[in-house]
């Protein structure tokens, strides 16, 4: 077998065997294999598609690639995954509370590329924040408090972390099997005994079709299933950005305002939702219902800020992010209102080009070697729907030199679009999918 022969395969429509995934994971998770012919079968995939059966083998083969953890003596150990947003700092609420309601949360999460943002890369704007964690160390954390937040290390499912890489450099990441087997490769060498997926959709998704996206999320329903991990999946908007805060260091600080049982709206409804969601199947809960009011209990009583600042000492971190974050996260040299040039109504807070701007400040990254302003973005007062006055601040632009204001002002300019006629605002949770089937919730 010769990998020029399964490309030229797939390239005519094939389907390729569970035995030939594990032959393309284990060449690439060892560099067999030259970036270009990968590329090709990549765009190959891209381009053809993969059905259910190959998305499987291509999902074990990468997780075979490399070690899971080991936390089987734990009863229950449940995470949650997004496919990716624009000032979504939900992870950083959730390992922390779902940790402090009693089922343990190892969480392996990666870093914003393109216009979304990442959970490493607002954890690492906590001053001395470490996410490179070995193997061994994650299980000693999860068994000490019950929560890790990581970063996919060269031993965890090697093979996507490099095709991954390539998929970014050779625009072939938005593909639902590649996003499905890349996310349930990583997610199921946790060692998990359930998974909650948050499946974005909308213009600030990587995946804007509402049926590409229910298709991802059955899809990755039915992997975890047959890795005997149940999987609920829950789709929620991402035409606009979550919460006001939207960058890094400004987003930890929204996190712990959700910690301290405040924050926006929609933030805690997102958590509160996708927490209880991991209660019940962690069986901490037996339904959502009851699974609700105990987290809801852990966010007012402040056991779940507990939490979160043991999870920031164990890693190194300034515990006084839990009390004045202001004081310890990087704050912006420069930071400029954005105003609304007319009465109207909020129409659009555009998510994508929102992710877009936050790269333009230095908040983001163009390419995985890019290195971070962690306190550039941007301070969203305004959602959907809102009634504005000429003159209200509708934002605020945080960067580090006043010379990259302009690129804040261009992005809000193309974000934020005021009209006249009132508008129906979607609700921000529209399906649960499980083995059972598609259920609406809106
Ligand atoms: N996140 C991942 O880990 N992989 C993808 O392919 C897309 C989002």
């Amino acid at each position: 077998m010769t990998l020029r022969d399964l490309i030229a395969r797939k390239r005519d429509g094939g389907a390729l065997t569970d035995a030939e995934w594990t032959f393309v994971a284990r060449g690439v998770a060892v560099g067999t294999f030259p970036d270009y012919q990968v590329s090709a079968l990549l765009m190959a995939c891209f381009i053809r598609g993969m059905d259910a059966a190959e998305t499987a083998g291509l999902t074990a083969a990468m997780l075979r690639s490399g070690r899971t953890l080991g936390l089987s003596h734990l009863p229950a150990r449940v995470d949650k995954h997004s496919t990716g947003g624009v000032g979504d700092k939900v992870s950083l609420v959730l390992a922390p509370l779902v940790a402090a309601c009693g089922v343990a949360v190892p969480m392996i999460s990666g870093r914003g590329l393109g216009h979304t943002g990442g959970t490493l890369d607002k954890l690492e704007s906590i001053p001395g924040f470490r996410t490179r964690l070995t193997i061994e160390e994650a299980e000693r954390q999860v068994a000490r408090i019950g929560c890790v937040m990581m970063g996919q290390t060269s031993e965890i499912a090697p093979a996507d972390r490099k095709l991954y890489a390539l998929r970014d450099a050779t625009a072939t990441v938005p593909a639902m099997p590649l996003i499905a087997a890349s996310i349930m490769s990583k997610k199921l060498a946790e060692d998990l005994t359930g998974l909650v997926l948050d499946i974005k959709t909308g213009a600030g998704a990587f995946l804007t079709a509402l049926d590409d996206e229910i298709a991802l999320a059955r899809r990755m329903v039915e992997l975890g299933e047959s890795h005997g991990c149940p999987v609920v999946a829950i789709l929620s908007r991402m035409d606009s950005p979550l919460g006001r805060e939207c960058g890094n260091a400004n987003e930890v600080e929204e996190a712990v305002a959700v910690l301290r049982g405040g924050g926006p709206s929609d933030v805690r409804e997102l958590s509160v939702r996708l927490g209880a969601e991991m209660l019940v199947l962690g069986r901490a809960d037996n339904d959502v219902a009851a699974a609700t009011r105990r987290i809801e209990a852990a966010l007012a009583s402040g056991a779940a800020l507990e939490r979160f600042r043991e999870l920031v000492v164990a890693q190194g971190g300034d515990p006084a992010v839990c009390d004045t974050p202001w004081r310890v996260l990087p704050q912006p040299a420069f930071r400029e209102a954005y105003r609304a040039r007319r009465d109207g109504i909020v129409h659009r807070v555009d998510a994508l080009a929102i992710g877009r701007g936050i790269t333009a400040l230095g908040g983001g990254r163009a390419t995985m070697e890019d290195a971070l302003d962690y306190a550039a973005g941007f301070s969203v007062c305004v959602a959907p729907g809102h009634t504005v006055r000429r003159g209200d601040v509708l934002a605020e632009v945080l960067c580090e030199d006043q010379g990259w204001m302009g690129a804040g002002v261009a992005a809000l300019d193309e974000a934020i679009v005021i009209g006249d006629a009132p508008i129906a605002v979607p609700p921000l949770l529209s399906h649960r999918v499980t083995a059972s089937g598609v259920e609406r919730l809106d």
